[in-house]
């Protein structure tokens, strides 16, 4: 082999690594947009299922009116509540549920953009005038948990709090057999 040749195959080699060196770069490169794109487009769509409600009447008919708002146990054990967020409230101000129970959370807004987070859970969700927000949770002990507004609603959002009680599975039957709509408000 003469040196002419040796350099040739060395300048060769060279191309061959940058080239695949310039692949596994594009291929990282369109695995990292992929990824973005699948985690924007789905947060940026909306939900594949929306309920939406007309929430200048909320208080007169419908599944919001206030006799309504509350926790109600069903007929299959689970446990549906329903609440309202207004500036600067929830109502009930106080949630009353059992442990170890399947809870359907379902809550709109009779005003501006609220937010509803329970602490210590992944509870977190958007209250948006014209939609109905539903969000599944468990909670596995009895305990108080704080419920902040955690969305900026305007000058009285600080003091824009709720609760969270969980009680005990059977008092909680207990309380829910006459039927009607449960809260801690008060308690
Ligand atoms: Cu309601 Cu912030």
């Amino acid at each position: 082999m003469t040196v002419q040749e040796d350099h040739h195959g060395a300048e060769v080699a060279e191309r061959t690594e940058k080239r695949w060196a310039t692949v596994s770069v594009l291929i990282i490169i369109l695995l990292a947009v992929l990824a973005a794109f699948a985690g924007i487009h789905r947060a940026t769509m909306p939900q594949a299922r929306v309920e939406t409600i007309d929430p200048t009447r909320l208080h007169i008919s419908g599944e919001f009116v206030e006799s309504n708002l509350g926790s109600v146990l069903e007929s299959n054990s689970a446990v549906t509540v329903r609440a309202i967020g207004q500036q600067y409230s929830f109502t009930p101000a106080c949630i009353l549920v059992p442990a170890q129970t399947p809870i359907t959370l379902r809550a709109t807004s009779a005003d501006v953009v609220h937010g509803i987070l329970i602490q210590a859970t992944n509870v977190n969700t958007m209250l948006v005038p014209g939609y109905v927000s539903e969000q599944f949770m468990r909670f596995e002990r009895t305990g108080d948990y704080l419920m902040p507004c955690q969305e900026f609603c305007s000058f009285g959002h600080e003091g824009m709090w709720g609760k969270v009680k969980v009680i005990d599975k059977t008092a909680f039957a207990e309380r829910a057999k006459n039927g009607g709509r449960l809260s801690c408000v008060g308690e």
